[in-house]
């Protein structure tokens, strides 16, 4: 059985002191001993925010690093950095990283295989924009991105990553896809994963959805078979993250 993992990725949100008063407030929220939860927060939030979850089982993670440990790469952060200031988790590839800097393929796959060498889980994203969808190339198109961020992954740490199922059609617009939609491209990652791996990889590896989560879809949404928790923009900004973190309890009330 996977442990469900809900990660909020603040994007560019909140200053230092914004960052300290919202962690203050979602803390008591999201306590839950059943599902992993993670803050990812800009680079700057990330020593204040480490600080103020000391005592909790909130783990923190960063938005972006670079693949490379030091030299003149001005205004990039590497994965040692990272591990000194507390960080544990990295998002790698997401689209607006592949939109907005040139990310790409191949720098997401280098950016994985640096964060498993300093032991940093990534949190690998993936996603077809609304043309791709219309075009029926979705499988396709998502199935590649996976191939290439694990090229020369090892199983053994191809277990431990996490990836993030975020169709682009669905990210900031409150258009969520619909959990029969998200579970189909989750169960052909995971198809995915088991022809380049193993069952114990495949059976092991958490897939999450991403895109227009809220406190309302994610207890349909988490509990497709292939998805096994959600990365949260725009609502693990609000206390509606603790009703994400809590959405079992929600189903229960529902039934
Ligand atoms: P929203 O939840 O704001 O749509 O953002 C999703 C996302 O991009 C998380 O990485």
């Amino acid at each position: 059985m996977r442990r469900k993992i809900v990660a909020g990725n603040w994007k560019m949100n909140k200053t230092p002191s914004e960052a300290v008063a919202l962690v203050n407030e979602l803390k008591p929220l999201v306590e839950s001993k059943d599902v992993d939860v993670v803050f990812c927060v800009p680079d700057i939030d990330i020593i204040p925010v480490v600080e103020a979850v000391k005592g909790t089982k909130i783990k923190i993670g960063a938005e972006n690093m670079y693949f490379e440990e030091n030299g003149a790469y001005t205004g990039e952060v590497s994965p040692n950095m990272l591990v000194d200031a507390g960080v544990t988790y990295v998002i790698v590839g997401h689209s607006e990283r592949r939109e907005h800097f040139a990310e790409t393929n191949e720098t997401v796959n280098k950016k994985v295989l640096k964060a498993f060498e300093h032991n940093l889980i990534p949190i690998i994203c993936c996603g077809e924009t609304l043309i791709q969808r219309e075009q029926g190339v979705t499988i396709d198109f998502v199935r590649t991105q996976i191939k290439s961020a694990f090229a020369r992954v090892p199983a053994s740490n191809a277990k431990k990553a996490i990836i993030a199922y975020e169709p682009i059609w669905a990210i900031g617009t409150g258009k969520v896809a619909t959990p029969e939609q998200a579970q189909e491209v989750c169960q052909e990652i995971r198809s995915c994963i088991r022809e380049l791996y193993d069952d114990e990889t495949a059976d092991m590896i958490r897939i999450q959805y991403g895109g227009s989560v809220n406190a309302d879809s994610a207890p349909f949404l988490f509990s497709q078979p292939d998805i096994d928790g959600g990365l949260v923009g725009g609502a693990s900004l609000k206390t509606d993250f603790g009703r994400i973190v809590n959405y079992d309890r929600q189903l229960a009330y529902r039934i």
